[in-house]
């Protein structure tokens, strides 16, 4: 559809709260240029100026935005109004992951205890601190995420299975990634991964992958490799064989 070609377009905004809520309409101008934000705040100045919206950069960097944009979640400052289909109500919902706080406005405070839990990085002892361009690159994908949640959102793992007493998702198997492969870090996170962030629930559907703003190769750069490293630490007979022996007493 041509840019312009609408005067108005209808917005379906989720209004309520941790007891229920129901969506509501809301009919917004369009200005060349609009993005989904802008036009909820419209919203606030025009019609609803207690509708409850998080943001803060408004340039894709502050990972404030996150919602649910016809389903598909979306930072609403990243996504241009002309880029959807404006012959028909545009449906705007909080993320289903995390408990509703005021309309478009969750509870992610759950991700920063799961953050808890992983060491930080721990320099190893007595190497030079050089590293390889490649493995800076390689650790500098990780370094990206803003921490927007659209990951943690869409993963089956917690969206319909609510296993977020077993599961840490894909936004902190991408932090653990950074660290693991931190050439110069010497922690060993692997019973991490496979006990508390559960990573072998993860199935590789590749979803964390297909929304995240900052094109973190989640699945095959981070999950793979760490899943790949648990199974070496924990499931490989041949290093398996090899532990007992050298843990066996001396004759
Ligand atoms: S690849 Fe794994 S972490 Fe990513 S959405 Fe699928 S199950 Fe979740
Ligand atoms: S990995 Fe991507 S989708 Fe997940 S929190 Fe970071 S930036 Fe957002
Ligand atoms: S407002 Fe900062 S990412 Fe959208």
């Amino acid at each position: 559809m041509a840019e312009g070609s609408f005067a108005e377009v209808t917005l379906r905004v989720f209004r309520g709260d941790k007891d229920g809520g129901a969506p509501a309409d809301y009919s917004v101008p369009l200005v060349p240029g609009m993005v989904v934000l802008d036009a909820l705040h419209w919203i606030q100045a025009h019609q609803a100026p207690d509708l409850a919206v998080r943001w803060n950069c408004k340039a894709g960097k502050c990972g404030s935005c996150s919602a649910e944009v016809n389903g598909r979640p979306r930072l609403t400052c990243k996504t241009r109004m002309d880029s959807l289909p404006l012959d028909q109500p545009i449906d705007i919902f909080p993320m289903k992951s995390f408990p509703v706080i005021k309309d478009l406005v969750t509870d992610v405070s759950w991700n920063f205890k799961v953050n808890r839990k992983i060491p930080p990085f721990q320099p190893r002892p007595g190497v030079a601190w050089k590293m390889d361009q490649r493995d800076v690159d390689r650790i500098q994908e990780f370094r990206k995420c803003i921490e927007c949640f659209l990951c943690q959102n869409i993963c089956h793992v917690l969206r319909d299975h609510d296993k977020q007493e077993q599961f840490g998702g894909p936004r902190f198997f991408v932090r653990t990634a950074s660290l693991e492969m931190h050439p110069l870090d010497g922690a060993s996170r692997a019973r991490l991964l496979k006990d508390e962030l559960g990573i072998g629930l993860c199935n590789i559907t590749k979803c964390c992958t297909e929304v995240c703003p900052e094109d973190i190769h989640i699945t095959d750069n981070a999950i793979i490799p760490l899943k790949e490293r648990v199974v070496d630490e924990f499931y490989d007979p041949l290093l398996m064989l090899v532990r007992k022996i050298r843990s066996a007493p001396k004759s």
